[in-house]
């Protein structure tokens, strides 16, 4: 038994002997209605890219970037196989689109979160029956191309996540690089390369525009307004940004050409988490600014940021954080009220006020499914590992 192993298991009876009901993950029924409230909630565009992802990875995880049988997608996918509500979303954004728009989604404000369906799009894309059907994949190359030649850049060359000036929020790094990899690693050969390069340098700028010394993040910085507060939301969506370009990048048949890359990202999603968990309060939550106990609990990013340290444990084999991860998923466990709505969550657009009682979150619905495929994947390895 692997020395990593060993620990946790300790951990995981410590834990459990503390909180019954710790380090378990909510139960079908609940994972359907927090599934089905996601469905019918999202409809933002980052909302759409997040859904579908989470999706993938709940419901169709051979599909999931965090699967090498995903590098590419199985052509011609039969049901049950077929990730149908996935693809429903693509083709609805791809049917919808005006042939004019380079973007998916035309007129969004932000240059970035459109480019978060782009995944789902080029899932469509390989898994379609109609083999002379090319609209998935025009829409998907739109969309790279709006993001490579039209979007303003910084002088260092950070895409900007505006269109209208130049200005910088930490929320990209999960809207596109990703994409960029993604679509990098199924084009293969030099241009993948390239792209691939292209996916972990926007991560690289973005960090080096707004980590602080503390390794935690600032929201936004240039153009019009800043948000130097270190948001938890924004700081759970570069590191779980990071961690799909780590992924996808181990998983292509380029990766080995990018060990330096994927250490680098390793350790940039490291500093994050080890910085944002610093702060966690007694009951598993973090604060909406991570290191500001004046603000308030923010179940959404504590969701997102335990997802990606259940997925770091089993991409590093690395234990070191899962105590602060079964403690975030204990306090998510409770905080899914009975018809499966996440509650206590920050308002996504004005990002520093709590939505009051009754209203939701749909990017917080899935980060619940994410956190909940997250720790399976991590429950299954550590089962494995015990055979
Ligand atoms: C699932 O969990 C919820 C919330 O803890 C609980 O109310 C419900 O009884 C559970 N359902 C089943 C079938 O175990
Ligand atoms: C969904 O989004 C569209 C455009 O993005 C908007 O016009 C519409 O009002 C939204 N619907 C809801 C229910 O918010
Ligand atoms: C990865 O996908 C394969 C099928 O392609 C499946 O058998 C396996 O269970 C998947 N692994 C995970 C962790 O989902
Ligand atoms: C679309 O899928 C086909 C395989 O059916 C593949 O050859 C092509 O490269 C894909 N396009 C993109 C943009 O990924
Ligand atoms: C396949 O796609 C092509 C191009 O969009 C279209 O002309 C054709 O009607 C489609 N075939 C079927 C069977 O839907
Ligand atoms: C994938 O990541 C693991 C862990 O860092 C590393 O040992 C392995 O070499 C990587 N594989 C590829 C193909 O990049
Ligand atoms: C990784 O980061 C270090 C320190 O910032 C840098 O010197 C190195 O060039 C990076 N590696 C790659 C492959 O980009
Ligand atoms: C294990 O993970 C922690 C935090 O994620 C990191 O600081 C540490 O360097 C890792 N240890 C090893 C041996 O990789
Ligand atoms: C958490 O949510 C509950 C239910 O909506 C509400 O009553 C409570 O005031 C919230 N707590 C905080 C600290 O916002």
């Amino acid at each position: 038994m692997a020395p990593w192993f060993t620990g946790l298991t300790a951990v995981s009876a410590s834990l459990a002997n503390l909180v019954p009901g710790l380090g378990r993950g909510l139960n079908q029924t609940t994972t359907s209605k927090v599934r089905a409230n996601l469905l019918q909630a999202a409809n933002a565009s980052w909302e759409l890219g997040t859904a579908t992802e989470a999706l993938l990875e709940l419901s169709y995880p051979s599909l999931s970037v965090f699967n090498a049988s995903a590098f590419p997608p199985h052509a011609r996918l039969a049901a049950p196989a077929a990730p149908t509500d996935v693809l429903r979303i693509a083709t609805t954004v791809v049917t919808e689109k005006p042939t004019d728009s380079l973007p998916l989604l035309p007129n969004d404000g932000s240059a970035a979160d459109p480019a978060s369906i782009g995944v789902a799009v080029l899932v469509a894309n390989w898994t379609r029956t109609n083999l002379s059907d090319h609209q998935y994949a025009d829409a998907a190359s739109g969309q790279l191309q709006y993001l490579l030649d039209v979007v303003p850049r910084s002088p260092e060359g950070a895409i900007s996540h505006r269109n209208s000036e130049v200005q910088l929020w930490a929320d990209f790094v999960y809207m596109v690089p990703p994409f960029i990899a993604y679509y990098g690693s199924l084009q293969g050969g030099q241009a993948g390369m390239t792209n691939l390069q292209a996916a972990y340098d926007q991560c690289r700028l973005y960090r080096d525009a707004l980590r602080d010394d503390s390794g935690l993040w600032r929201h936004i910085t240039l153009g019009s307004f800043t948000d130097d507060s270190h948001w938890a939301t924004g700081n759970a969506w570069a590191a779980a940004g990071m961690l799909r370009v780590l992924s996808t990048m181990n998983h292509t048949s380029a990766g080995k050409q990018f060990i330096g890359q994927q250490a680098n990202l390793t350790e940039w999603i490291n500093e994050i988490l080890v910085a944002s968990w610093e702060h966690q309060n007694d009951d598993g939550s973090l604060m909406n600014v991570v290191d500001d106990s004046t603000s308030f609990v923010d179940m959404s990013a504590t969701a997102l940021l335990a997802s990606v340290t259940y997925r770091m444990a089993v991409f590093q084999k690395n234990t070191s954080l899962i105590e602060p991860a079964i403690r975030a998923l204990g306090a998510i466990t409770q905080h899914v009220d009975a018809d499966g709505w996440l509650f206590n969550t920050t308002d996504p657009i004005t990002f520093h006020t709590p939505l009051a009682p009754g209203q939701h979150s749909p990017e917080g619905q899935a980060f619940v499914l994410l956190l909940q495929s997250a720790w399976q994947a991590f429950s299954q390895f550590v089962t494995k590992k015990n055979t």
